[in-house]
């Protein structure tokens, strides 16, 4: 079995190195954080997340994955596995000083015939004049012809107990036709799905409802699938993209919250409705805000590697706007819900519910919670932080805590075992008299009914 190193054991590189070990092949765990690296190497996880955990164990037992904070363990592998972090900066402008730096540490390792795999998200074109001319320099040799260059941009959902890095569709490029086989058959190999080329996909296999005798079908992309895109740069646009189109979409939808509220419609039951239209995409959802480090990421990369091709994409950044608007909008319905019930936000006590960025996960970046708290702040709000997945910003230790004295809830991440915690009929026993449902989570009507007044993202109140 080939050797393999992954490089980068975060949110990406941690499931895939696990899963590559799972399948027999013998893998170095490359990264930089030695406190990770110890974690690892006692068995555990420093990832909390039920899919990613059952992978590890399964890594642990298969005898065949070894973490380690020292580059010279990679020396003999045959594919290398980019998992570094691909940021923006403080003014949203892409970061590649992460990749930078694992492509150099990497390059006096590579031999002939190795394959190097950028999972990393990175900008339509970053590939060929970013990361190919690094790997040139540093090996001394030729890609494409000495070692093959691929991007397989990853799409875990993190917190997703069904698409996980085990079963999520995957695209790939490189530089070279015969890189993209390489590198396709080497994802079907720990993948376990069908290999396709992206020219199938639309004739045959998008997803589309057909008739049939008995019926009708619909046709999926299978699972554990990797599609061949006609270049590398093709596979980075895809995710790119297709993170992009999902923030815009969210960004519209934020904007129908915002219609709904002022035509006094539920914006919740609308979607519910539209849902149950069987083509067309989403449902999307309003909230708090958008977080992450991929769909409040991505579409900067895009927009920048746009921009500086010459075509500024308007939509893009209003959708960015828009979603980077959504924590000072949430925050203007509490200081309203407040007053309504003669309150000033100043001196009130606020219990903040969630910290991460979406729910069932331990993950804080770009995470709307910072914008809520520093509007907050600014206005002298009391805060009660509570997260129950992680602890990092708590300033108390238990839902129970948060509630006691608050007037008001704001929740900006709905993990399941706090809403499931949220008892309606508790809330005035707590002393609560204002509910702002950053994730429309909570059965409004039920809220209501205890004589609290609710305000979620576009709801009917
Ligand atoms: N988090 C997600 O859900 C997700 C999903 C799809 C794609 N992605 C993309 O995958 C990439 C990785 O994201 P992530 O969430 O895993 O990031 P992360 O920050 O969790 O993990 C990156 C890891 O790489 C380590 N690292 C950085 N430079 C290194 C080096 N030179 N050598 C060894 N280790 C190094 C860091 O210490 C960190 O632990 C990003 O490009 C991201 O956009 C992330």
């Amino acid at each position: 079995m080939k050797k393999i190193a992954v490089i980068g054991l975060g949110y990406v590189g941690l499931p895939l190195a696990a899963l590559c070990a799972k399948k027999g092949f013998s893998v170095v765990g490359l990264e930089s954080r030695r406190e990770v690296v110890d974690v690892l190497a006692s068995g555990d996880s420093h990832i909390k997340d039920a899919a990613v955990e059952r992978l590890l164990a399964e890594a642990n037992s298969s005898g065949n994955f070894y973490p380690t904070a020292v580059i010279e363990e990679i020396a003999g592998c045959e594919i290398f596995l980019i998992c570094v972090s691909t940021p923006v900066d403080g003014d949203r402008e892409p970061n590649l000083q992460p990749l930078i730096g694992a492509l150099e540490s990497i390059s006096p390792y590579v031999k002939r015939g190795d394959l190097i795999v950028i999972e990393s998200t990175v900008f339509p074109g970053t590939c060929e004049q970013i990361v190919l001319p690094i790997l040139e320099q540093g090996t001394g040799m030729k890609a494409g012809t000495d070692f093959q260059l691929a991007h397989c941009p990853e799409r875990v959902n993190l917190g997703d107990l069904f698409w996980t890095t085990e079963n999520i569709p995957r695209v790939v490029g490189a530089i070279t036709e015969s890189g993209a086989r390489q590198a396709a058959e080497f994802y079907a190999s720990i993948l376990g799905g069908q290999l396709f080329d992206v020219r199938e996909i639309r004739k045959n296999l998008r997803p589309k409802f057909a008739l049939v005798p008995d019926g009708y079908s619909v046709k999926q992309i299978p699972l554990g699938s990797v599609t061949m895109m006609r270049s590398i740069r093709d596979a980075e646009a895809v995710k790119a993209m297709e993170n992009t189109v999902r923030d815009v979409n969210i960004a519209f939808v934020n904007e129908l919250a915002k219609i709904s509220d002022v035509l006094d419609l539920d914006v919740v039951d609308i979607i519910d409705g539209m849902a149950t239209k069987p083509f067309g995409k989403g449902p999307f959802f309003p909230g708090v805000g958008v977080g992450g480090h991929c769909i409040a990421v991505d579409p900067e990369w895009l927009k920048t590697a746009s921009k500086k091709a010459g075509y500024m994409p308007e939509i893009i950044q209003l959708s960015r706007m828009t979603n980077n608007g959504m924590p000072g909008y949430t925050v203007s319905l509490l200081q309203d819900a407040l007053n309504d019930r003669g309150y000033p936000v100043k001196g009130t006590r606020v219990a903040l519910l969630g910290v991460a960025y979406k729910r069932n996960v331990d993950d804080l970046r770009e995470s709307p919670f910072y914008g809520v708290r520093e509007l907050l702040e600014k206005k002298g709000a009391v805060l009660a932080v509570y997260d129950s997945w992680v602890e990092s910003e708590n300033t108390v230790s238990s839902l129970v805590s948060a509630l006691s004295g608050a007037k008001a809830i704001l929740i900006v991440t709905d993990h399941d075992d706090v809403v499931s915690e949220l008892h309606e009929q508790d809330l005035r026993k707590h002393g609560i008299e204002v509910v702002i449902d950053g994730r429309n989570c909570l059965d409004a009507e039920r809220v209501i009914n205890q004589g609290v007044l609710y305000r979620g993202i576009g709801r009917r109140s």
